[in-house]
């Protein structure tokens, strides 16, 4: 695509009981067993496994018109409520690849925490609820948590140039913290042992 390029407007449709984009651009969807290596408790993960592993647990819809720098991709994640032992669940997580790209998360339905790291060190873990809009800075590690018992429907978006490193949590061995239930119906955070400084 040259920049003379002429990108037509668009005007997608969220619908905000299930999340489904309509006139998305591209939808993807992660099986429990694709998240192998993202939980603390492994035994409970692989138990799980057993028996919901082809569950669909989060799908993403986006509508993407260019990679152009200064435009926008937008969307919707929708993710399953539950747990892997105490652990709440959590999308794979990342950093964008151009890492001073910016991001929002519209939270329309459920209640989820964005939980934020700094290449610093720095852990940052805000609350979403309906009407929360969660802003991700530049540099920062992001993932969503679904920490209730309803689906949790965000509407994001993001530079259009801005690409994905899926693999920065893996090789510091997972974010700093986890998020696991309380014993009361909430959520507390946990330091992660495995966790290695990014530098
Ligand atoms: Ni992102």
């Amino acid at each position: 695509m040259t920049i003379s390029t002429v990108i037509p407007p668009a005007a997608p449709s969220i619908d905000l009981a299930t999340g489904r984009l309509v006139g998305a651009t591209r939808h993807y969807e992660k099986r429990l067993k694709d998240l192998t290596g993202l939980y603390e408790d492994e035994a409970a993960f692989d138990a799980l496994a057993v028996t919901i592993g082809d569950e669909v647990v989060y799908e993403v819809w986006e509508y993407r018109a260019s990679e152009r720098p200064g435009d926008l991709v937008f969307g919707s994640s929708v993710m399953k409520p539950g747990s892997v032992g105490q652990e709440f669940f959590v999308t794979r997580g990342h950093q964008h690849l151009i890492a001073d790209r910016s991001e929002i998360y519209h939270c329309v339905r459920g209640s989820g925490v964005m939980l934020m790291e700094h290449p610093d060190g720095e852990v940052k873990a805000l609350a979403m609820t309906p009407g929360v809009i969660a802003y991700v800075p530049p540099d920062w590690i992001h993932r969503s948590v679904n920490v209730g018992r309803d689906t949790l429907i965000t509407i994001f978006s993001y530079a259009a140039d801005a690409g994905q490193d899926y693999g920065i949590i893996e090789r510091s061995g997972g974010m700093r913290v986890r998020v696991v239930q309380d014993g009361r119906g909430g959520f507390r955070l946990f330091d992660n042992p495995a966790w290695k400084p990014h530098r």
